[in-house]
């Protein structure tokens, strides 16, 4: 069977077999260096990555991965984090936990910072954007008047290229979830029928590329780290390294929300102060 790039059929459809060697080179590779887990995801790597291999002139995953581990060729470390890494977020994701944060944590934070009137927030493992523009939304919602006042600029910071270039972009299918008003107040509509979040809201969202498994360097601690549905796809011991990176960045009386999905292990130094809601 060819595996040609111009075959019509085999070279766009066909995923490509990937022997057990290069599948575990492959995977190692990505959880030493990325904390994800793909040891189960054999069929995810074949079906995501056969297409681009084929037509980035690979005759199969060997020559691929060899290539990848031996070179560290960024375009191609960029092509697999960008195809291995699942993405998928919304706005309004657990609207329960962002009302937990709007309603009990935030009037906390603004009471505490009514000095320096400076929120330090992170939204770690951030895809494309609709995680830290919503937690801005709620922010200018609630601060109403006095957000002008207010330096609530979010850090938003992901390992997939694709994701953060379209973070960036701000451009949005709006789902029903969304207030009417927040549609007028915080989004502007496109011909096409998409909305771009307002340059108010997109100021607002400074986006980064970093990789939590590396040393969090950042200027400051924060008060409130967001990182939902990211250690889903991060083994345990993987996990724990992080969530202790994240406890020695965050301010003392600092918060870390994770998803109604996840928990932390019980050796956490953190303690648990409402479902999937954390206090340092
Ligand atoms: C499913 S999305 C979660 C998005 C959002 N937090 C939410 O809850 O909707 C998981 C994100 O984690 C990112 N991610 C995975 N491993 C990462 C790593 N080592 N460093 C930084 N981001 C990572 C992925 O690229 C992906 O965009």
């Amino acid at each position: 069977m060819s595996n040609h790039v111009d075959d019509p059929v085999i070279g766009s459809f066909a995923p490509m077999t990937i022997s057990d060697a290069d599948f575990r080179r492959l995977a190692n590779f990505i959880h030493s260096n990325y904390g994800i887990d793909l040891s189960q995801k054999r069929q995810l790597i074949t079906g995501r990555l056969s297409t681009t291999i084929r037509q980035r002139g690979y005759r199969n995953f060997s020559e691929f991965v060899d290539h990848l581990l031996n070179v560290r060729d960024n375009d191609e470390v960029t092509l697999v984090l960008n195809k291995l890494t699942t993405n998928y977020t919304f706005f309004m994701r657990e609207k329960e936990h962002l009302d937990y944060f709007c309603n009990s944590i935030l009037p906390e934070l603004v009471r505490r910072h009514q000095k320096d009137k400076t929120l330090a927030i992170w939204s770690a493992g951030c895809s494309s954007g609709e995680e830290p523009y919503n937690i801005s939304m709620f922010l200018f919602d609630y601060l109403g008047a006095q957000a002008k006042d207010w330096d609530t600029r979010i850090l938003a910071t992901d390992i997939s290229e694709q994701a953060l270039a379209s973070g960036k972009r701000g451009v949005y299918e709006l789902p029903d979830t969304i207030p009417a008003s927040w549609r007028s107040k915080y989004f502007v509509d496109n011909k096409d029928g998409t909305h771009t979040v307002a340059p108010m809201v997109k100021n607002n969202v400074i986006f980064q590329r970093f990789n939590l498994m590396d040393p969090i360097r950042f200027k400051r601690k924060f008060d409130l780290i967001f990182c939902r549905n990211v250690m889903i796809y991060f083994d345990q011991p993987t996990k724990d390294a992080l969530v202790q990176r994240f406890y020695d960045a965050t301010v003392p009386g600092g918060y870390l929300l994770i998803s109604y999905s996840e928990n932390l292990s019980q050796q956490t130094p953190y303690r648990r102060l409402a479902p999937a809601t954390f206090v340092k």
